[in-house]
């Protein structure tokens, strides 16, 4: 399966976890460009259609958003900016003093070589206080899942990749492959 991407730790994860099941990652490492839209479906789905034109085979790509409850959702689909402009410390101080509850979602956009199929996966935590751990990448260290007490960057990879919002899309891609081409 070919995985379009620009980030290593993307490609990291995802390879990870379809090798557990059998299934070999092929990482087409690029940069392209994202439309900036309210929705992560619409970003995903417009990326993976103006790229199927060029790789004219069947590939998947995603775009994944951390959204923050007190803030209506924000950053959202905005989540690269927003990282690349205050970072983490940025949104520490933005949700200062409100509810910290938080969740970040993978919008997978796979192209079967005519149409495209989307899977999404969500996870449910809680900003942290201060930023926690060297693991993991981007909003990773101020975010701590639902039922833990440690922060994604203070997770192995391979903790990470049993609960995450990336691993959930990944099984529901997979669990379609399966039902439709017994992959
Ligand atoms: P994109 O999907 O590459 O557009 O990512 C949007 C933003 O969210 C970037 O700043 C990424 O670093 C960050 N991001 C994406 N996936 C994760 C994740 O699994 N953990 C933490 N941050 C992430």
């Amino acid at each position: 399966m070919i995985f379009v991407s620009s980030n290593k730790h993307k490609f990291l994860e995802i390879s990870r976890m379809m090798e557990n099941k059998g299934i070999t990652v092929e990482w087409k490492r690029m940069k392209y460009e994202e439309i900036q839209a309210d929705t992560t479906e619409e970003i995903s789905l417009d990326s993976a259609r103006k790229l199927s034109a060029s790789i004219g085979e069947p590939f998947f790509l995603e775009d994944t958003g951390i959204f923050l409850d007190s803030l209506g959702g924000f950053p959202g689909p905005y989540s690269s900016y927003v990282q690349s402009k205050i970072g983490n410390s940025g949104i520490l101080r933005l949700i200062e003093g409100r509810n910290r509850s938080a969740y970040f979602l993978t919008v997978i956009t796979y192209f079967d070589g005519r149409l495209f199929h989307q899977f999404s996966g969500k996870l449910n935590g809680t900003i942290a206080q201060s930023e926690r751990g060297n693991l993991g990448f981007g909003y990773d260290p101020i975010f701590i899942p639902d039922g833990f007490d440690i922060t994604l960057g203070e997770m192995e990879l391979e903790s990470k990749n049993r609960i995450s919002h990336r691993s959930k899309a990944l099984q529901a891609l997979v669990d379609y492959l399966l039902a439709n081409h017994g992959i």
